[in-house]
């Protein structure tokens, strides 16, 4: 009777792990994708670079524009086709917060 009890205990256990942990590995850093996609042309800061034509995403103007828009940038303008192919929905929705958060700054 007792064992039955721990090993139920551990089974109990060893499910609430596999369904919490890998959750959380897979949530997405959008921080980190903003690094890795995005600032070498938009700047770590996102100031953008208006030499090169590269619009600031701190700007006012996109400030105000909804995360759905600036997703839908990203997936339809021709300067950024090569990413909209390599992002999913998710990770876009993390840059958009990661570029939220610059805009705070
Ligand atoms: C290869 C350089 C490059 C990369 C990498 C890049 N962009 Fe851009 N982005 C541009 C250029 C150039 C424009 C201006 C396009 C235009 O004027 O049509 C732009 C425009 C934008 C705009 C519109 C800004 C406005 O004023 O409305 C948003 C939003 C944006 N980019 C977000 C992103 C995000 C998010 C990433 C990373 C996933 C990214 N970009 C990666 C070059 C880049």
């Amino acid at each position: 009777m007792k064992m039955t009890k721990i090993a139920m205990l551990i089974l109990t256990l060893a499910v609430t792990l596999f369904i919490l942990i890998p959750s959380l590995s897979w949530a997405e850093d959008g921080a980190a994708l903003y690094k890795a996609k995005c600032a070498m042309c938009h700047g770590p800061d996102g100031a953008g670079k208006p030499a090169a034509k590269i619009p600031s995403l701190v700007a006012p103007e996109v400030k105000a524009k909804a995360d759905a828009d600036l997703i839908k940038t990203v997936q339809t303008n021709p300067k950024h086709a090569a990413l909209a192919k390599a992002l999913n929905e998710d990770q876009l929705k993390a840059i958009v917060g990661a570029v939220r958060d610059l805009q705070k700054k």
